[in-house]
């Protein structure tokens, strides 16, 4: 494995030319870092799903560098579709459409679907334009574990086996984009970067995918996202348990208690702050070899809502 700084033509250079040839490169987007195989290459993203040790049945987002690279690989391109990229791409939100022959099926696990979207980061886009293909790729951590906001993460996790990283310091969004399936008609599949009621304002009524059935969007099982410590999100009025070495996830301010570590997100109280600060935050209080880690509830507004999404499916299926 190789360390290089995204910044670097030379690197984006070296990294087209691993993914052309099949290999598994790190990058970063504005959301989080990426695990990238060439989209059309089944065997390179095989090598994907190993690395992550992702079942299969869990399908990949394809990234793509303008927006009509979309009507390659899928149909249903719509007005709404054109409204969505027009004013969100490039940008966190993924787009869910019926696919085309030519996307292989490891890449959709077999869905008649794909996931789709255009990255704003820098990097991400001249990686994507500098392999001449387009490039399937889920978060840069182990299946089901914390997504990764910065190289560190990537290194202390999957770094050893992957062809190259490129560093492109902190991911500004710091949550994975929003997924938005257009057939039969609009549904969350995941809150995400981009506000529902920003895709709501646009297109009108969205449904949210309910998560009892199988999961449209596997990241919508129920527990994902989590870290290795035990997570539970403080109820109204829920007494602080003693006895146990405990850190606190907070939003605005710390709170009186016995905690070995606190974590403020945002002290202005901005959604879009706590978000980017989320998973780095949960990346250090994991890091600390706590009992439990007790999160404050967020309101479930704006980016809120895909920060109380990460929050349940890290709690996974423990209730208090
Ligand atoms: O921000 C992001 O979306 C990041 C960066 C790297 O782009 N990627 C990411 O990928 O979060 P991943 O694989 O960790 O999550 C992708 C989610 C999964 O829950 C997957 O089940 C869902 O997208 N997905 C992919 N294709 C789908 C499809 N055809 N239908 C429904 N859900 C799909
Ligand atoms: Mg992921």
């Amino acid at each position: 494995m190789r360390l290089l700084k995204g910044e670097d033509p030379l690197a984006i250079k070296e990294a087209g030319r691993i993914i052309r040839e099949g290999g598994i490169v790190v990058f970063p987007t504005e959301t989080v870092y990426g695990l990238g195989a060439d989209a059309f290459n089944a065997q390179a993203v095989a090598r994907v799903f190993e690395v992550k040790k992702r079942p299969y049945f869990d399908p990949l987002i394809v990234h793509i560098k303008d927006p009509k690279d979309l009507e390659e690989i899928c149909e249903g391109v719509d007005e709404r579709v054109k409204k969505l990229m027009d004013r969100f791409w490039p940008g966190p939100l993924t787009l869910v459409l019926p696919k085309k022959d030519k996307v292989p099926d490891i890449v959709t696990s077999g869905l008649k679907t794909v996931a789709v979207r255009m990255p704003y980061h820098p990097v991400a886009l001249s990686l994507i334009k500098e392999s001449q293909t387009f490039i399937a790729a889920p978060s840069a951590n182990s299946f089901g574990k914390l997504s990764p906001t910065r190289v560190e993460h990537v290194l202390k996790d999957i770094g050893d086996k992957v062809d190259l990283i490129l560093d492109g310091g902190p991911c500004e969004v710091g949550l994975e984009s929003t997924i938005l399936a257009l057939y039969p008609r609009p549904t969350l599949l995941r809150p995400g970067g981009i506000p529902l009621e920003e895709i709501e304002k646009l297109i009108g009524k969205v449904e949210i995918a309910s998560s009892g059935e199988r999961p449209l969007a596997p990241g919508g099982l129920s527990k994902h996202y989590s870290p290795r410590t035990a997570l539970r999100i403080l109820r109204e009025g829920e007494k602080i348990p003693e006895g146990l070495k405990l850190g606190l996830l907070a939003f605005r301010k710390p709170r009186e208690g016995p905690f070995w570590a606190i974590e403020v997100l945002s002290e202005r109280g901005d959604l879009r702050e706590a978000a980017s600060r989320f998973f780095e935050a949960l990346h250090r209080l994991d890091s600390l070899g706590l009992d439990l880690i007790l999160a404050e509830p967020f309101p479930e507004e704006g980016l809120g809502l895909a920060i109380m999404d990460r929050l349940r499916k890290a709690e996974g299926d423990r209730k208090a």
